[in-house]
């Protein structure tokens, strides 16, 4: 069954223990880490984090768009993190970090930005739980889903089916109703969705009515034929 995420980037973050009941139904709570470096904006670090790990009985996703990974990112599994998510851009021993991170107790996750390609990973995906896939320049939410990345999207499904791998492949940012099926399609199976689900009159729906979205698209494709 797809998983949905959704982010709280688009919550409100004076309410951000009511915001994660409001979509208690979802499988894991997307919490977007950025630094002001890697990418031009500034959320929260990992005191939010900790404090959030205590008010939700829902797993926290990680999403660090942060400079300097290798040094911070343990920070968070300690804080209470379920999965944490490094960018490839922004780790200079992504084998080392992926280790310590499951050595911590997390499941370890890569991301790549828009332009950087996934066959110099290829070998590397066996180290992780995860890869994302984003759908926009990293940095804000609401922006526009980007079409032009559904070829990486298939071509890592493929490189997933060819080494027999157990690797969820994520995509965020610009998902929705009228998108979330593509990317199905293509081979995601964790959606991540900020503004298609705090922007919604009910959370909560959005969610239930994005996995159902998710799950048809799912069943048609043909990479998922032998679900
Ligand atoms: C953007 C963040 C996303 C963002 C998605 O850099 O990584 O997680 O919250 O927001 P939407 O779903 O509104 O594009
Ligand atoms: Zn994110």
């Amino acid at each position: 069954m797809a998983q949905i995420n959704p982010s709280i980037l688009s919550a409100d973050f004076a309410r951000l223990a009511e915001e994660a009941k409001a979509v208690e139904g979802a499988d894991w709570l997307h919490v977007d880490v950025m630094d002001n470096h890697f990418v031009p904006n500034l959320t929260l670090g990992v005191p939010i984090v900790e404090a959030l790990s205590k008010a939700t009985d829902t797993p926290l996703d990680c999403h660090l768009m942060i400079e300097d990974a290798d040094r911070w990112a343990p920070s968070y599994v300690e804080a209470g993190a379920g999965s944490v998510t490094f960018h490839a851009e922004a780790a200079a021993a992504p084998v080392r970090l992926a280790r310590e991170i499951r050595a911590k107790g997390a499941r370890a996750s890569m991301a790549l930005k828009p332009a950087t390609p996934i066959e110099p990973y290829e070998d590397l995906l066996p180290e992780l739980d995860m890869l994302l896939i984003m759908t926009v320049e990293p940095g804000f939410g609401g922006q526009a889903f980007l079409d032009i990345m559904l070829p990486k999207i298939r071509r890592t499904r493929e490189l997933i089916s060819k080494h027999g791998l157990e690797l969820w492949l994520q995509v965020d940012g610009g998902v929705s109703a009228t998108t979330i099926e593509r990317c199905a399609e293509a081979g995601a199976d964790v959606f991540v969705a900020g503004s298609a689900v705090y922007g919604a009159a009910d959370p909560a729906a959005a969610v239930r009515d994005l996995r159902a979205l998710a799950d048809v698209a799912t069943a048609a494709a043909p990479w998922a034929c032998d679900h």
